[in-house]
């Protein structure tokens, strides 16, 4: 489905009727990465995916995308298809940061955070010189030797070692990505603010759910998190790396399933 919303065209999926649950992806991915929630979780809630601009079937407008930008998108595509009560808000890593911006802005629209695979730490000195090398790899390289290393790491080592076909669906969803749409969302990324002075302001429930064996953002940042966040929850899934969803999709589903029923 399609939405004209802030000047361009957002590429999104709606699935079932209920509760609305909005999925932010992270990076380099985008919404086909929900698809095991999409049709998991159909039953009761209704399950929106958009691909923020840049990634997926949404269009490589000029960056850096910036947090607040792409939460201020989300706030349109919430307007444009006239959803007024307030959504559970899901984000993946960089979907993360996209949620933290998203509830310094419209914590009225929000009913409960998921905070999954992400920090809420700003990039360090070490941190933004990668952000710069990865672009220039981009506009030299374009981005498929990217794609390539990142796959196997997004995953716990077991599943990177022992279960190509989830390194392989892990490649295709990043390769739906342009090289402008990946230099937008790293500059943006780099620019992104400290959220840790939001966590002790949110007063919305709200679940923390990791990898085990996440290889891109340590189990460490999860539980700073949470315990940060007043009355947070904190559910930690074993043999799951920064692609809990898809690499434990049945778990990662009840986990979500249960904080939905508890709130
Ligand atoms: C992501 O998965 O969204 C990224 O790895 C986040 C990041 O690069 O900070």
């Amino acid at each position: 489905m399609k939405v004209q919303i802030n000047g361009f065209t957002m590429a999104y999926t709606d699935a079932g009727a209920g509760l609305p649950i909005v999925f932010v992806h992270g990076f380099p991915l985008n919404r086909r990465m929900w698809e095991p929630q999409v049709s998991g979780l159909a039953n009761g809630v209704r399950t929106l995916a958009p691909d923020l601009r840049g990634h997926g079937d949404s269009p490589p407008l000029p960056g850096p995308y910036e947090m607040d930008m792409l939460a201020s998108d989300l706030n349109d595509f919430l307007d444009a298809l006239e959803i007024d009560e307030k959504v559970v808000l899901c984000g993946l890593s960089m979907g993360g940061y996209v949620v933290f911006a998203f509830y310094r802005q419209y914590a009225h629209r929000v009913r409960s955070l998921i905070l999954t695979a992400t920090r809420a730490a700003a990039d360090t000195a070490q941190g933004k010189s990668a952000r710069d090398a990865m672009v220039q790899r981009v506009q030299s390289a374009g981005i498929e030797p990217i794609v390539d290393e990142m796959a196997p790491k997004l995953l716990a080592p077991g599943n990177a070692a022992h279960r190509p076909e989830l390194v392989n669906q892990a490649k295709e969803i990043m390769l739906g990505t342009t090289p402008e749409g990946m230099i937008g969302a790293l500059k943006g990324m780099k620019s992104r603010p400290d959220s840790t002075p939001t966590l002790s302001k949110i007063e919305t429930p709200t679940l923390v759910v990791h990898g085990a064996e996440d290889q891109i953002i340590p189990l460490q940042e999860a539980r700073g998190m949470a315990e940060a966040i007043t009355g947070a929850r904190l559910e930690i899934i074993s043999n799951a790396g920064h692609l809990l969803n898809l690499e434990q999709p049945e778990r990662f589903n009840l986990v979500v399933s249960e904080f939905l029923e508890s709130v």
